[in-house]
C-alpha cells in the first residue's frame, strides 16, 4: 500500500514538473495573442503599429504578462487556412485579423476562439458577422467603410464636367466588391459612367490602371490590399496620363493617390486593441458590437500629385475644417 501511495506521490511530481517547464507554463498562465496581417502596405502598418502601440499603454507585455504570436501573411491567401492551423496549435486565446481575407480565414477558428477583426469595409457582406449588432458567432471587430458617396462628390467638385469614373480591384476581396456595388448605384444617380478591371496580384495593376486611365476622366480605387500593395505604381500611372486618381483611404494618398475623404486608421488600431483588452477581462464578445469607423473624416490630398496633375482646388474644400495636405 504505502508503495502504491509513492508511485502515486511520483507521477503527481513528474506531472506538476511536466507542467512548469517554462514554455507550457506561459503559454498556460498567460494569454496568447495572435495578430495576423494579410500584407505589407502602408495602411496596415500604421494599423498594426497603433495595435501593438495600445497593447503597450494598456499594460501588455509581451513575453512578460502576454505572449503575442504575430504573422504576416505576406499576401499568400491560399496559406491563411495553416496560419490560421498553426495559431490553434499554439492555443492562442484570441485571434485578431487585420483585412478582410484574413478575418474570413479566422472564421474555421471562431467556435473555439474569439476573433476580433480589424479594418473590415462590409463584415455583413464579407459574412463575417450576421449583423453589426449580432456578434454572436465569436466574432467581432472595427470597421471602415469607404466613404464612396463623400469621395466621388470630392471628385465632382473638383471637376463638374466628369462623364466617367474608373474603378480597379481585386474581385477575390469581398471588401472591394460591396464598394463597387455602393458605387454602381451612386454612378447611376449621378448619371456617370463606370469602367472597372479587375486584377487578381500587383504586379497586374500597372497594365490594368495604363488601359482604364485611357477610358476615363478620374480613377476611384477603394481600400482594396492588392491595389495598397502597389500604390506608387499607380499614382505614377495617373500622373502620365494627367488623370486624377481618388482613392479608398489616407495611406494611399500618402503614397501617391491624389485624394480622399476618410478615417485616421490609428483611432481604428487602437479601438482593435481595446477590443482585445475588453475580451480578455472577461467581456463575451456577443456583448461587443461591431464598431463601424465613420465619423472624424478628413479630406486628404496629396499636393506633390495635385502639383504634376496641375488641379486647382476649390476653395471650399481647401477652406474645410476637415482638409489635410499630405507631402509638401
Ligand atoms: N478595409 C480593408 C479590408 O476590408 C483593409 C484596409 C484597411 C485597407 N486600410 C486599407 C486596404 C488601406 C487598402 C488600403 O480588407
Amino acid at each position: 500500500m504505502k508503495k502504491l501511495i509513492k508511485i502515486a506521490l511520483t507521477l503527481m511530481v513528474i506531472v506538476v514538473a511536466g507542467c512548469s517547464s517554462p514554455q507550457t507554463n506561459q503559454s498556460e498562465d498567460v494569454p496568447v495573442i495572435g495578430v495576423v496581417q494579410l500584407v505589407e502596405h502602408t495602411s496596415l502598418n500604421i494599423i498594426k503599429n497603433a495595435i501593438f502601440e495600445q497593447f503597450d499603454n494598456l499594460g501588455y507585455v509581451d513575453g512578460e504578462n502576454c505572449v503575442i504570436k504575430f504573422v504576416n501573411a505576406q499576401g499568400d491567401v491560399a496559406n491563411l487556412p495553416t496560419i490560421m492551423q498553426n495559431l490553434k496549435a499554439d492555443n492562442v486565446d484570441i485571434v485578431v485579423a487585420i483585412t478582410t481575407p484574413v478575418a474570413q480565414a479566422a472564421l474555421s477558428l471562431s467556435p473555439d476562439i474569439p476573433v476580433i477583426f480589424s479594418a473590415i469595409s462590409d463584415p455583413v457582406g464579407a459574412k463575417v458577422v450576421n449583423a453589426l449588432d449580432d456578434t454572436s458567432n465569436n466574432v467581432t471587430g472595427t470597421s471602415d467603410p469607404v466613404k464612396v458617396k463623400q469621395i466621388i462628390d470630392l471628385a465632382l467638385s473638383v471637376n463638374p464636367e466628369a462623364k466617367t469614373v474608373g474603378y480597379i480591384y481585386n474581385a477575390g476581396e469581398a471588401n472591394s466588391v460591396s464598394n463597387l456595388e455602393i458605387l454602381q448605384e451612386y454612378v447611376k444617380e449621378k448619371g456617370l459612367n463606370l469602367e472597372t478591371a479587375t486584377i487578381s496580384v500587383s504586379s497586374e495593376l500597372q497594365t490594368a490602371s495604363s488601359v482604364i486611365a485611357g477610358k476615363v476622366d478620374f480613377i476611384f480605387v477603394p481600400t482594396d490590399n492588392t491595389v495598397a500593395e502597389a500604390m506608387p505604381i499607380l499614382a505614377s500611372v495617373g500622373i502620365e496620363n494627367n488623370v486624377p486618381v481618388y482613392v479608398g483611404a489616407d495611406s494611399m494618398v500618402m503614397d501617391g493617390g491624389f485624394a480622399t475623404v476618410g478615417i485616421d486608421y490609428s483611432d481604428l488600431g487602437i479601438e482593435t486593441a481595446n477590443m482585445v483588452d475588453k475580451v480578455l477581462k472577461g467581456t463575451p464578445i456577443s456583448e461587443i458590437p461591431v464598431e463601424t469607423f465613420d465619423t472624424n473624416l478628413s479630406i486628404y490630398v496629396n499636393k506633390k500629385t495635385q502639383e504634376a496633375l496641375g488641379i486647382t482646388l476649390p476653395e471650399d474644400v481647401v477652406n474645410d475644417p476637415k482638409y489635410v495636405e499630405i507631402g509638401e
